[in-house]
């Protein structure tokens, strides 16, 4: 225990000396905790021995550990996983130096109805799972020797809560954060743009100092990406310490956009005469954007679609737990297909999110709630609502209103206030709660009553934006019934797909569940649903339906489709075993479903060849193969070197089919422009599973104990093509300074853990998760299998 208290002061004496140019200390607080999963209310005393408790690093969710069970409170709806209640508790100590400095812990986000201690001293609860809060500790710590205890318990018993997965625990990153007695308040720094022309743009900046110094001097640099100065600015701010103004102007600023995501980094200095109080650094992005009834949207003048998907925050096998290099990758495979923004459906975010949208050029729907004081779950953030609700949606407006990223603010997402007149005052007050905060952005509420006269939300007269869920049928008239109003799709598609699994032939598009045909369709004893696109939720469509009428109206201004990825819960249309849903474009382990190449083919400038199914059937059977492609005028197929002819796509056409009578070979489609070959593709029959192929996303990882590599596994025959049907068990093993963090395949009903050495395929694939420790050195991963030949890589961690 004692080397533990001298490693912990080690880590903390750095703290005030770290950087000589610095005043304000955030460092992670994230490791060496002690976690329990279980309830002791004696765990908050600072006396308590918790010894035998598991030593962990955060973010940290528990429920992704456990097992999948249809007994677990959860349900299906939240993934099948088990909640309860759990306690962290961490063992600290503080330098002499600090004593001066006040002290803040700042936690991203708990799920949920965290409790705080610090020393024994309750600092609060905060019900709220997804709402990021800080404690001023200052006061309540001891200093040199002397050890610090903080306590948090944890509470997600009360179920059901949500409508999807959560997780439990403290998900996300904490922060200690040292300022002087003067600093600049929490979240009290807002940064706009009033006005941009081509030669210049005005920065506004607005900041609160805490402060009982006078004669102040507040320093403001902005610095381009290249680190140069742009612009500064030092001036004396008279003791008018709670909300200074200034305007700084950048010449020839460059623009922020979704293709060219520039920052500029601005610097805030508070100074007594030379003595350097406090400093805080904010990434802006200078970007206008309009909402026009007629014209749709436009990003700095220029007229665009919004391509965007809705994502729930979990990261498949990682659980809720946060990863920054997990979100990147998330957004990397979004990014590809062309996507250029996401709704936080229907909560805020991590902060890591936000930042990498900025820097990855993504607009953010931003979104509060999915109810406000009538119920969805049982036990969900209703029975909050009245005593949370203005200080939640406060936080979540001041804590995201500087980045450049996030363009719209939803208060809520098909709220059931829609149908009575409580909504009218809620939807006001909720919106005199965000413009006061922030004016610059529009507010909406994702609606799922598409008729404006039945809809109290809507009659409030309060909303920006009119954003609709679903009621595509609704959208081309939707000038006639919401005259003047802006439009934006807030919620599309719950189409529904398993990735590799086919059902032949595809001629008309079905809905469940209308179509009693879906649930126990041909050789589907599996719950799948096909991967062609023509089934959805039948208050939804098929991706190509809504995607057509979007893309046919200016006035329409983008969407939104329900989901970039499946996500854990909400297995619509299966019941149990099925625990995660069908509605992603892309599967829960990250692999692209076929349909992910229609939108890179409308939604990128890249020549794009798509061909589906898989080449194993039996002989004779007739199959649809359908095409993607972009960029070129025509495609041709070819079974084993013969022509099927070529086809075009005719009118609004998104895709291509050729009925094939099935024998075994080579599928071959070759795409040409005016003649010229643009690109092919093939699929071939394979034969039996006889090797495992390993491919990471990343060879060189960072040795920071949170990088990762993904890295894809695949069931080959002997020649080298993927077996579409192989559930190959694989055993991984892992030699050298990494370890795994989780496994997957993307199967919505494998009741596997996420958090072990092995894995089925499912479709001839599966997911290894790779996560580097804090030593470097050369990482060997192996993949075995009974009957195939095994494979390695090796990965660098640096
Ligand atoms: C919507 C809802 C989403 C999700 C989706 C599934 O109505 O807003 O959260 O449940 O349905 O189709």
């Amino acid at each position: 225990m004692k080397l533990f208290f001298v490693f912990i002061s080690f880590v903390f004496a750095g703290w005030f000396t770290a950087s000589a140019q610095s005043a304000r200390k955030v460092e992670s607080f994230d490791r060496n905790w002690k976690f329990m999963l279980g309830d002791d209310s004696l765990a908050k005393s600072n006396t308590f021995n918790d010894n035998k408790w598991r030593t962990l690093d955060l973010p940290h969710d528990w429920s992704i550990e456990g097992s999948f069970s249809q007994r677990n409170p959860s349900t299906a709806n939240e993934g099948g996983l088990p909640t309860g209640i759990g306690w962290y508790r961490k063992t600290f100590t503080l330098p002499l130096s600090s004593k001066s400095k006040n002290i803040i812990i700042n936690f991203d986000g708990v799920y949920r109805n965290s409790e705080v201690w610090i020393n024994s001293h309750y600092l609060g609860k905060r019900p709220n799972g997804y709402i990021s809060f800080n404690y001023d500790l200052t006061g309540y710590l001891k200093f040199g020797n002397q050890t610090n205890v903080i306590a948090v318990r944890v509470d997600n018993s009360d179920q059901p809560n949500s409508r999807w997965y959560s997780g439990s625990g403290i998900y996300r990153n904490v922060w200690l954060t040292a300022v002087n007695k003067s600093h600049f308040k929490q979240w009290g720094t807002f940064i706009t743009t009033p006005q941009i022309s081509d030669h210049s743009a005005t920065v506004n900046i607005k900041t609160g100092i805490s402060s009982t110094d006078k004669n102040l001097n507040l320093k403001t640099v902005i610095y381009d990406e290249k680190s140069k100065v742009v612009a500064d600015n030092t001036s004396s701010i008279n003791n008018q310490v709670d909300a200074i103004d200034r305007d700084i102007v950048i010449q020839n600023p460059i623009l922020w956009s979704t293709d060219h995501p520039y920052l500029y980094k601005v610097v805030l200095q508070l100074f007594k005469g030379n003595e350097l109080l406090d400093d805080y650094n904010v990434n802006i992005g200078i970007r206008s954007f309009k909402f026009d009834s007629q014209k749709g949207f436009s990003l700095n003048g220029i007229q665009m679609k919004i391509k965007g998907v809705c994502m729930h925050h979990d990261l498949g096998a990682l659980g809720a737990a946060v990863n920054t290099r997990a979100i990147e990758r998330q957004l990397q495979i979004l990014k590809q297909m062309g996507c250029n923004a996401i709704r936080t459906s229907h909560n805020p975010p991590a902060p890591e999110f936000l930042t990498l949208c900025d820097k990855m050029g993504f607009l953010v729907m931003d979104e509060a709630f999915d109810m406000w004081a009538k119920k969805k779950t049982k036990h969900d953030y209703h029975e909050d609502w009245a005593q949370w609700h203005k200080q939640d949606l406060t936080d979540q407006i001041l804590r995201d209103r500087n980045h450049p990223c996030v363009f719209i603010w939803s208060v809520g997402n098909e709220i059931r206030e829609q149908f009575d007149s409580t909504g009218i005052s809620i939807t006001r007050e909720l919106v005199k709660i965000v413009k006061n905060i922030d004016d610059t952005r529009p507010v909406t509420s994702a609606l799922s009553e598409s008729d404006p006269h039945k809809n109290f939300i809507y009659q409030s007269g309060a909303l920006d934006l009119v954003g609709l869920n679903y009621h595509q049928e609704v959208y081309a008239d939707f000038l006639k019934n919401y005259p003047n109003q802006k439009f934006i799709a807030t919620e599309t598609m719950s189409a529904l797909e398993t990735r590799g699994f086919y059902d032949t032939p595809t001629d008309t598009s079905r809905h469940w569940p209308q179509s009693s045909k879906i649930p126990f369709t041909q050789g589907n004893p599996q719950f799948a649903v096909t991967a062609y696109d023509n089934v959805a939720a039948y208050w939804g469509s098929t991706h190509e339906e809504t995607w057509k009428i979007i893309k046919k109206y200016n006035f329409l201004s983008g969407l939104f489709i329900w989901t970039g990825f499946d996500y854990l819960g909400e297995p619509t249309p299966y019941p149990w075993p099925s625990r995660s849903s069908y509605f992603g474009i892309v599967d829960l382990a990250g692999f692209p479903k076929d349909v992910y190449y229609m939108y890179q083919s409308e939604w990128t400038n890249k020549p794009v060849l798509h061909l589906l199914p898989h080449w194993n059937w039996k002989p004779g059977q007739i199959i649809d193969v359908w095409a993607y492609y972009s960029q070129a005028d025509e495609v041709e197929l070819f079974l084993n070197g013969k022509s099927l002819g070529i086809k075009k796509k005719q009118g609004d056409d998104l895709h291509v089919v050729w009925k094939v009578k099935f024998e075994p070979g080579i599928l071959k489609a070759i795409s040409r422009k005016n003649g010229k070959i643009i690109l092919s593709e093939e699929v071939h029959t394979a034969g039996s599973p006889a090797k495992i192929q390993l491919i990471a996303d990343r060879k060189s990882i960072n040795a920071d104990g949170n990088d990762m590599s993904f890295i894809k596994v695949k069931v080959l025959d002997k020649d080298g093509n993927i077996v579409p049907d192989a559930e190959n068990l694989v055993n991984f093993k892992i030699k050298g300074p990494a370890g795994i963090a989780g496994v997957d395949n993307g199967s919505q009903i494998s009741m596997e853990p996420f958090k072990a050495n092995h894995r089925k395929a499912f479709h001839g694939m599966c997911l290894l998760i790779v996560r580097s420790q804090k030593t470097k050195g050369k990482v060997l991963v192996e993949a075995s299998s009974v009957g195939l030949k095994p494979s390695t890589t090796v990965l660098n961690s640096k």
